[in-house]
């Protein structure tokens, strides 16, 4: 899975898809000030444990709450659980809903076939593979035209197919055309959302959802583009960036034959948070073994981006978990390195040339 899910839920939130407030919070404290601003004019707050996997409800990473303490309670268990090999550094305090009903949708490209495929079950809530093997028949599939996309006629058929009761179909089926408007525009290759809830009071709303990512960086403003290498790159000006591919590349054909893994240009003032948007969206990739970061200093210092890319490993904890080569030239190149050699963090090294560079970050992927 490459989303978290507050990072999906506000991708679905800028198309109008239903969702649920929330917020996110790194301690049991910020929990408990976020339920207490959540539970103004509401009974239920649920805490979740945000990882890239499922499966979260059944670990014990999903858990009610009525008050404050009760959610700092609840955030101090789920906060550095181990779910299936991730910790949880982070979770989301969201509005509990009080739900009727669980469906299960999704669109995806269906490579094999050369089409867009839309998944839709009114058996929502578990596994989507299990319920694939377990009850096929209750998994309606139905192939989308990419030219047509998810019209009203479609809406109607997919709801259709999966059976939902007439009451509710049609504000499923409004879903299903705002779900398409996230695919569609966000240039995602999956959209899911399991489950779709019907609450009590009769709404439909996404409680879970995940999205991959290019989709994930468009949303971040990041120009990125994914490639089929071993070797992450990140770095700042487009010019910057297409001949630190080039040089990857040449370096990679010593080592294996190991290749850039995309294109990520983070631009010219890039912060520290831009740079652990990056380094999160190239690390999510299972493909990437090793990480070239190579920034030229300019409008943002060496030492700043030195500086972001220590701030960046510490929020990512051990979501970073492969090795870094940095290469820093340019505004103030001396302190850059002094920060990041200060830092001594174990996962990085430093390069005085991108060509050398280049061939440690391929070295390393090839060794991985
Ligand atoms: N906001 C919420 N309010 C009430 N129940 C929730 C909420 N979010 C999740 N749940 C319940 O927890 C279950 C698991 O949550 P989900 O977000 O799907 O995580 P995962 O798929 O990783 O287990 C859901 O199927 C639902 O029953
Ligand atoms: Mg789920």
């Amino acid at each position: 899975m490459d989303l978290f899910e507050y990072q999906a839920r506000d991708l679905f939130a800028a198309h109008e898809v239903p969702v649920l407030d929330g917020l996110v919070a790194t301690t049991p404290a910020e929990a408990r000030s976020a339920a207490e601003q959540l539970l103004r004019g509401a009974g239920l707050v649920v805490v979740k444990a945000q990882v890239k996997t499922g499966g979260r409800g059944k670990a014990g990473g999903v858990k009610l709450a009525r008050t404050p303490d009760e959610a700092e309670q609840v955030a101090a268990q789920i906060l550095g659980m181990d779910i299936k090999g991730h910790t949880v550094h982070r979770v989301l305090v969201a509005l509990g809903a009080d739900i009727d009903k669980e469906y299960y949708v999704s669109l995806l490209l269906d490579r094999a076939e050369r089409r867009y495929l839309a998944m839709a079950s009114v058996e929502g809530g578990m596994e989507i593979e299990q319920l694939a093997v377990e009850r096929p028949e209750a998994l309606a599939r139905i192939p989308v035209d990419p030219l047509v996309g998810i019209d009203e006629a479609k809406a109607d058929e997919i709801v259709a197919a999966a059976g939902f009761d007439e009451a509710v179909a049609p504000r499923v089926a409004q879903v299903l055309r705002r779900l398409w408007a996230v695919y569609d525009e966000e240039d995602a290759t999956l959209v899911e959302v399991n489950p779709l809830v019907l609450t009590t009071d009769g709404r439909v709303i996404a409680l879970d959802g995940k999205d991959p990512l290019e989709a994930r960086a468009k949303a971040k403003h990041l120009n990125y583009v994914k490639l089929d290498g071993q070797v992450g790159i990140i770095g700042n000006g487009a010019g910057l960036v297409m001949s630190t591919l080039d040089v990857v590349a040449y370096a990679g054909e010593a080592h294996g034959g190991v290749r850039p893994a995309n294109f990520l240009d983070i631009g010219g003032g890039a912060s520290a948070q831009v740079m652990a948007d990056g380094l999160d969206i190239i690390l999510s990739d299972p493909q990437v073994k090793a990480v070239f970061v190579n920034v030229f200093g300019g409008i943002t210092a060496c030492d700043e981006v030195a500086r972001g890319i220590v701030a960046a490993l510490e929020m990512l904890g051990d979501e970073a978990s492969k090795p870094l080569v940095v290469r820093l030239d340019g505004n103030n190149v001396a302190e850059g390195r002094a920060i990041l050699a200060a830092a001594a963090h174990p996962l990085v090294t430093l390069a005085e040339t991108m060509d050398g560079g280049a061939d440690a970050a391929a070295a390393l992927a090839a060794a991985a």
